[in-house]
């Protein structure tokens, strides 16, 4: 079965689906491999241009071209070819580009694999879940802090410096924006927890599951929403500023604009 493609554009049949084999390369995006798993980006995860992705991102998952020509743009320069006009999935792992500390699903570069899904790591996460079947800001919120605080624990334990400002902060926000966003109605911050767990653990969309592209794309105002419902519901949230260097909630909120259209106009 195929989803209604949008006009002038192939359809994506999101039952084709085949995990990564020999040759293969992949990122330490759930999302990005998760298309290419798809076969919507190129199924040996390489050679794909910023045109490429941007097309990816805007078609099928149904993101902003603003903000998709953001994220496909700082991965076109992560490849160590700067005339190739393309990436390849494994080059966007660079740390502290767009890759950085307090990971979800990944370890984190000082520690070790910050490429691989990490199984320990991400169940720590979905141990804040446990129990609902639906995402929440609160819930999805707490997830993410307490991996800060458990990345931040790690990186003292082994004396390594733990990384996490207002750039790892706005990413790290924004990327379970994203997932909300992307994966339910970017108003409300509900996506069944089962959702999650396909497109981490399986890197796949959950359209078996029943979910289905938005019928509009996500845009900034969309992102800027999610996130500043993320930080309103987090209990601990003048701590974090407080360790983000910038020293008010408020602050953090001004700083996560400026970041973001600093973001929008780099590319
Ligand atoms: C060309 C487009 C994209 C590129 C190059 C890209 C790249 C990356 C990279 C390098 C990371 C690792 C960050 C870290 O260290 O945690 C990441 C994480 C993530 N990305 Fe993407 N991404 C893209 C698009 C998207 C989109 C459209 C979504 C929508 C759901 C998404 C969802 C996520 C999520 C949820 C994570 C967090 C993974 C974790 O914390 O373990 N990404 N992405």
């Amino acid at each position: 079965m195929a989803t209604t493609p949008p006009e002038g554009h192939p359809p994506v049949d999101w039952t084709k689906w085949e995990p990564a084999g020999d040759g293969d390369v992949r990122s330490p995006c759930p999302m990005i491999n998760a298309l290419a798993n798809h076969h919507v980006l190129p199924h040996d995860g390489k050679q794909i241009t910023k045109e490429m992705a941007i097309a990816a991102l805007v078609n099928a998952i149904k993101l902003d071209s603003k903000i998709a020509a953001v994220f496909a743009g700082y991965a076109v320069t992560a490849n160590p070819d700067a005339s190739a006009g393309s990436f390849d999935l494994d080059m966007v792992d660079k740390h502290g580009m767009i890759e950085h500390d307090v990971s979800l699903s990944r370890s984190d570069y000082a520690l070790g694999d910050n490429h691989t899904f990490d199984k320990g790591v991400w169940e720590g996460v979905m141990s804040t879940y446990e129990g609902k079947e639906q995402t929440d800001f609160a819930t999805v919120s707490k997830a993410r802090y307490r991996r800060v605080l458990a990345s931040k624990k790690a990186h003292e334990e082994a004396q390594k410096a733990f990384e996490y400002g207002i750039k790892e902060f706005v990413l790290s926000y924004g990327e379970s924006a994203l997932f909300l966003g992307i994966l339910g109605d970017p108003k409300d911050g509900k996506i069944p927890v089962e959702y999650l767990r396909v497109l981490f653990e399986q890197e796949r969309l959950p359209f078996n599951e029943g979910w289905r592209p938005n019928e509009k794309v996500v845009t900034q105002t969309d992102m800027n929403h999610l996130i500043f419902k993320l930080i309103m519901a987090n209990e601990h949230k003048a701590a974090e500023a407080a360790e983000v260097g910038v020293g008010s909630v408020h602050a953090v909120a001004a700083a996560v604009t400026g970041v973001m259209s600093t973001y929008c106009t780099v590319m």
